[in-house]
């Protein structure tokens, strides 16, 4: 069913937003791996994280879902893991696949990953190539597409540093090296999320950093934790954004996490003009937490340079959203937008447009320039969750009513989107 989106005079209100995609990921998988039974409390509610259990469960790992938001895991140890004789289906989620080749990379048998249209598209001879230097075979598509087929083994350590800034790329050679025997180095050509360093740590493994150097002595098994997922920045970007963008709004997330590979988010909404407040108040298993308040000031134009990038690829979609109700952005270096979930470059312009910005598109970026009021109009998500909630802030401010298609697919990272984003109009 499509949304309807209203115009909004304002946001205001106070909100938690769902437990973080990215933790949750890794928390479950690093749980399924480790000695003895942990519990997770806020874990993602969204469908990428439901693949990243399901993908666990093929492979033979006991799971229960006693409540909302909890997940209690029986750990299979180091290598643990049984073989499957379906596929493994990671849905729409580049995480679950990436970061489970990773790990399948070191178990004795063959695996298929297989995921929905949009997954299938995406290029992953960014892990097969450190993958396959470790010693595994890792199959996909000619043009290095999903299915991937891994046929893991013993594997050797490397040392690797990646082209592209990949916080997946990243973590699919530490979750592998894990398993080995020596010490495994990635540097990094910029920062990227370091939650998978972080868990690794949780669960009790030592992991070296040094700039943009992490190092990982295997084998090292990991001790099984109970551990409480923080709120996502991603998520609360969107409220967040809303707040900025209409005069009069303030809105305040709580319990958000607030790790510096993930707050770029907060520095970019006060280079527009927005008032916002963010204190840590406490560490979660060495993840920052705390809460975020965001007001509206008058915005302001904004250019993001290519080094801002990598820490803020999964909010760009929404900061192009703020522009259109003032200030303007141009973003540059960015062309690893066309490979996330829909190519969001082409996509995200198209559907701004379509709702009457003056949007403009370059092969690595693109520029909103505030010139007129949106009309509203129909858009269609390209089966992108970021693109549905980022069409629905930018309607917050158009003239007429937003039809947005596809939008069900909210689903993926934060179900309850349209309906906390009702509970906080003015
Ligand atoms: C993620 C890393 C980022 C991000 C994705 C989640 C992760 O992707 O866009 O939504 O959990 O590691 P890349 O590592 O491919 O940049």
């Amino acid at each position: 069913m499509p949304v309807q989106i209203a115009p909004a005079r304002a946001v205001r209100g106070r909100l938690t937003v769902p437990g973080d995609k990215s933790i949750s990921h890794r928390y479950a998988m690093l749980a399924a791996l480790a000695d003895g039974i942990s519990t997770l409390t806020n874990y993602a509610p969204g469908a990428d994280c439901q693949s990243t259990l399901s993908c666990l469960r093929t492979l033979g790992v006991h799971l229960e879902r006693p409540a909302a938001g909890t997940v209690v895991i029986t750990g299979r140890g180091l290598g643990g893991l049984q073989p499957s004789a379906t596929p493994i289906d990671c849905g729409n989620s580049g995480t679950t696949m990436r970061l489970m080749a990773g790990i399948l990379s070191a178990h004795p048998f063959a695996t298929t990953l297989v995921g929905d249209a949009s997954l299938s598209g995406r290029p992953m001879r960014r892990v097969m190539g450190p993958l396959a230097e470790m010693g595994a075979h890792i199959d996909s598509t000619e043009g290095g597409r999903p299915p991937l087929t891994v046929r893991g083994g013993p594997l050797h350590p490397i040392t690797f540093a990646p082209q592209i800034p990949s916080a997946q790329v990243k973590s699919a050679v530490l979750l592998a090296a894990l398993h080995t025997t020596g010490t495994t180095t990635v540097t990094e050509p910029a920062q990227t999320r370091d939650h998978t360093e972080r868990a690794l740590a949780a669960f009790g493994v030592t992991v070296e950093r040094d700039g943009l150097t992490v190092r990982l002595s295997g084998p090292q098994r990991l001790s099984a934790r109970t551990l409480q997922v923080p709120g996502d920045l991603s998520s609360a970007a969107f409220p967040a954004v809303a707040a900025a963008a209409l005069p009069g709004s303030e809105v305040t997330i709580e319990a958000v996490g607030l790790n510096p590979t993930r707050t770029a988010l907060i520095e970019v909404l006060r280079r527009f003009g927005a008032d916002v407040e963010a204190h840590v108040d406490t560490r979660l298993a060495g993840e920052p937490l705390g809460r975020m308040v965001v007001r509206y000031r008058q915005l302001r134009p904004v250019t993001i340079a290519p080094a801002e990038v990598p820490e803020l690829i999964d909010e760009l979609p929404v900061l192009a959203a703020l522009a259109t109700f003032g200030g303007g952005l141009t973003v540059s270096g960015a062309g690893e937008l066309r490979v996330k979930e829909s190519d969001r470059i082409s996509a995200l312009v198209g559907g701004l447009r379509a709702l009457g910005a003056d949007a403009t598109e370059a092969p690595d970026g693109f520029t909103i320039t505030p010139s007129r009021t949106l009309t509203g109009g129909t858009v269609d998500a390209h089966g992108d969750h970021r693109l549905a909630m980022a069409f629905a802030i930018a309607g917050l401010g158009a003239s007429g009513p937003t039809l947005i298609e596809g939008a069900a697919v909210v689903a993926v990272s934060y179900p309850a989107f349209f309906a906390d984003l009702e509970r906080l109009r003015a």
